[in-house]
């Protein structure tokens, strides 16, 4: 399907679009709580999209208000089929409800946006019509290229936020994220054959982030918008959305077991930290330093436990009881240990190795065992 719309910002942007089937886009807005702007955005909607494009609208709603009935309600007046999807368990938030919504659609093309009227419908065919010249599987509406702009972001401290997350973000994701200026935009197109639903755990509010990463679709492209004022109400972010953020991110980068091995060794380093502190606390309060280190050293299970639990495998925890994943972990931990020094015995007696080299080889050993053993017995897939 040729286009004819230009991408550029500045000609005129009504102009046909050849389609080649009725229902070629299904726009996907995830809402909680949003009544007072439903009605504004399905007029905007059907302003700009159904002229150029047939359309079709689903709502994935998790709201505790009358947001789904203003739906139904306002759903009267449009010109195209407009659905509500409730959801009474509002499973991975906002990414989880956009998540459900790609599998509801049925268009070849699917555009997700907020339902708050920051995202301009009049850019919709614009970006299918962009993803058709340039065969791409994902289009971006981005604030980071010339044409766009962050102007709705209110504040300082919510832009230099955004602005240290996008960075850390691209930093993480160097080859996924290449040709993405705007990794944490909520506003974009994706073709329904680059969305694989059965391979993302979505988490939060960075669908886009998610969908990069885990359905890598071949070719992305980026059309500039201008972010505007919220219409009512207010964001839905929030302190803990910030650190589901940090819990999406180690979730996404440590997919591989390659990669889950070293946030393994590097959770386990900062162990030493409460076990040096306990140490000290505990010689100062008058313990022989052998029970002391003893002790500390549970305190530095306790606390790579800690993390291993919220960052790493959280997802896995399901399959085992709290206080049965912690005496497995315990035991693990203090296996290797214990075997430590018989490891090294036997690698200097049987290899004839150096006391320096047989250590380092038996610390390499016992970490990938107890790392493999947490996988294992601890955690199962
Ligand atoms: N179904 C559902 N469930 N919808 C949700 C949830 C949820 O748990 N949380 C938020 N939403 C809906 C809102 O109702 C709104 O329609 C849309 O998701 C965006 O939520 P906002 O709370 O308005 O987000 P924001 O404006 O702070 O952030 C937006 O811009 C960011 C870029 O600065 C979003 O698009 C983010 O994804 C984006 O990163
Ligand atoms: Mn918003």
């Amino acid at each position: 399907f040729e286009s004819t719309v230009p991408g550029g910002l500045g000609e005129p942007a009504v102009r046909a679009v050849e389609v080649p089937e009725p229902g070629a886009v299904t726009i996907v807005v995830p809402t909680f709580n949003e009544s007072a702007n439903i009605r504004r955005l399905l007029r905007q909607i059907t302003e700009s999209v159904p002229a150029r494009l047939p359309c079709e609208v689903v709502f994935v709603d998790d709201s505790t208000d009358d947001t789904p009935e203003v739906i139904t309600e306002a759903a009267r007046d449009c010109p195209f089929p407009v659905s509500v999807l409730h959801r009474e368990v509002p499973e991975g938030g906002l990414g989880g409800a956009v998540v459900e919504g790609l599998k509801a659609a049925s268009s070849q093309w699917i555009v997700v946006m907020d339902g708050d009227c920051q995202h301009p419908p009049s850019l919709v065919p614009e970006l299918i019509a962009s993803g058709e010249r340039t065969h791409a599987g994902l289009v971006v509406a981005s604030r980071y290229i010339k044409g766009g702009s962050r102007q709705g972001l209110a504040g300082g401290y919510r832009i230099a936020v955004s602005r240290g997350a996008t960075w850390l973000t691209k930093a993480l994701f160097p080859r996924r994220l290449r040709g993405i200026s705007d990794p944490m935009s909520g506003f974009f197109a994706i073709r329904r054959s680059a969305v694989t639903a059965e391979v993302l755990r979505p988490l939060g509010y960075k669908i886009l982030l998610e969908l990069a990463v885990r359905s890598r679709p071949r070719r992305v492209t980026e059309v500039p918008f201008v972010f505007q004022d919220r219409f009512a109400g207010e964001s839905k972010s929030s302190a803990a959305e910030g650190l589901r953020f940090l819990r999406h991110l180690v979730g996404l980068r440590t997919a591989s077991p390659v990669a889950r091995m070293t946030a393994f060794g590097l959770i386990g380093a900062t162990g030493f930290v409460p076990n040096l502190l306990g140490l000290y606390a505990l010689t100062a309060a008058g313990l022989h330093y052998v029970p002391a280190e003893v002790l500390a050293n549970q305190l530095g299970v306790a606390w790579n436990f800690l993390l291993i639990e919220h960052l790493l495998f959280r997802e896995r925890r399901r399959h085992r009881k709290g206080w049965d994943r912690a005496g497995r972990f315990a035991l693990l931990a203090n296996a290797d240990l214990v075997l430590r020094i018989p490891l090294i015995a036997l690698f200097v007696r049987h290899l004839g190795m150096g006391a320096l080299s047989a250590t380092a080889l038996a610390l390499v050993t016992t970490f990938v065992l107890r790392f493999a053993g947490t996988e294992a017995l601890v955690y199962l897939p």
